[in-house]
């Protein structure tokens, strides 16, 4: 837990907290162990190499959007490297097939078109990622449901037939996010009830992402008598691939009050910024928590917490503090870790933040520290 800063720490600062982390990876061991399903890390929630030795330690593996991720799997989590993206192309696949060695297709035409390119490099398994229909993410809406009408995620239950089964070991189907265990184990019963003559076809079944099995109320018991049930009546491997639910709660996004502005409600700009460093929170949308700080209106100083950018709606959210915010006052916010710096920006020419751990001896170490070269490096 964040409760001392370290004196003279530099804002804005992304705080992996190693003891939560730690405890996390427990919930993962304990699945792992009670089943004998792998796990992977799906690093298009969080990639912080600095924390992946921990992580390999228990996870088999990390599982990746495209070329990018898939490299940086193989070359800094080490283990497994899966892949799945809604279309490849010749020159990614190629690159790709030189160390991920599970590779998930889309479509039938997807995988038909590029088998060929697959099968010249040994030990591929070949994934089809199949829309199963279910409607069951818990966040933010159609926006977060891989199932929605029209989605392009997955071969629909139509389609099935048109591939080549012989060719295919791992059935994938991604329909969760943030679900409790009601929807991870639904998932799974109801992939068994509607897809049982496809997975009999297969070696093993992936469950995708958004089993948030590190957040109350989620019932791991109930996933590992799922997944155990599942396994005994196919007798196939089982693969889940979980990001946030894997970092949820294990760390803080740390800003300083530049200013106190005045306009019918007192507004804190922060050095940290929806827009840049926490789009997530104007896309679900949803209000992050803050330590110490309540909904408006609870304690006797509520303020509005908004980014230093040109954008009107760059807002946080509304939250309430004990005592008065200050110029240089800290803002600690919580659930930090996924979706967060994975998808952070310079918009504005914002400065990027730092990326930190806070160890389990209770030092904090910077990994990195962004500046000018980071901003201009990328604009040509
Ligand atoms: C195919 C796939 N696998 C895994 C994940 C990870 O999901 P989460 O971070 O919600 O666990 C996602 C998220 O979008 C995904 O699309």
């Amino acid at each position: 837990m964040l409760t001392t800063l370290p004196a003279g720490m530099h804002t804005p600062a992304y705080v992996l907290d190693e003891a939560k982390l730690a405890a996390n990876l427990e919930t993962a061991a304990r699945i792992k162990r009670e089943t004998g399903c792998k796990m992977l890390l799906a690093t298009k929630a969080f990639s912080l190499p600095a924390a992946f030795p921990m992580m390999r330690e228990v996870l088999d593996g990390s599982t990746a959007s495209g070329l990018y991720e898939a490299r940086m799997g193989h070359e800094d989590f080490g283990k497994e490297v899966h892949v799945y993206a809604p279309a490849f192309t010749p020159a990614e696949l190629t690159e790709l097939t030189k160390f991920a060695k599970h590779i998930y297709f889309n479509s039938p035409r997807q995988l038909k078109r590029f088998l060929p390119l697959v099968r010249k490099a040994p030990g591929i398994h070949v994934g089809l990622r199949v829309n199963p229909g279910y409607s069951m993410a818990t966040l933010g809406g159609p926006l977060y449901d891989p199932c929605a009408p029209n989605s392009r995620f997955g071969t629909p239950r139509a389609e099935l037939d048109d591939a080549p089964w012989d060719e295919i070991d791992i059935l994938h189907v991604h329909a969760l996010c943030e679900a409790t265990d009601v929807g991870s184990v639904g998932l799974i019963e109801h992939v068994g009830r509607e897809l049982g003559d496809y997975v009999r076809r297969v070696k093993a079944v992936n469950f995708g992402g958004g089993h948030f099995v590190n957040r109350a109320p989620f019932d791991v018991a109930a996933l590992i008598d799922g997944i155990k049930a599942f396994k005994a009546k196919f007798n196939v491997e089982v693969i889940l691939e979980p990001g946030a639910g894997l970092v949820v709660d294990a760390g803080y996004l740390v800003a300083s009050v530049l200013d106190i502005h005045r306009n019918g409600a007192e507004i804190a700009i922060l050095d940290a910024s929806a827009s840049c460093h926490m789009p997530d929170v104007l896309e679900v949308p949803y209000t992050p928590p803050v330590l110490n700080a309540a909904k408006p209106g609870v304690h006797a100083h509520t303020y509005i917490l908004a980014g230093n950018t040109c954008m009107t709606g760059d807002v946080i959210g509304e939250y309430s503090f004990a005592s008065p915010l200050s110029i240089g006052d800290r803002v600690i916010f919580g659930d930090m870790m996924q979706y967060t710096f994975v998808k952070n920006n310079t918009f504005n020419g914002q400065p990027l933040p730092d990326l930190a751990i806070l160890q389990r001896d209770g030092t904090y170490r910077v990994i990195k520290s962004f500046g000018y070269g980071d901003f201009r490096g990328k604009l040509g």
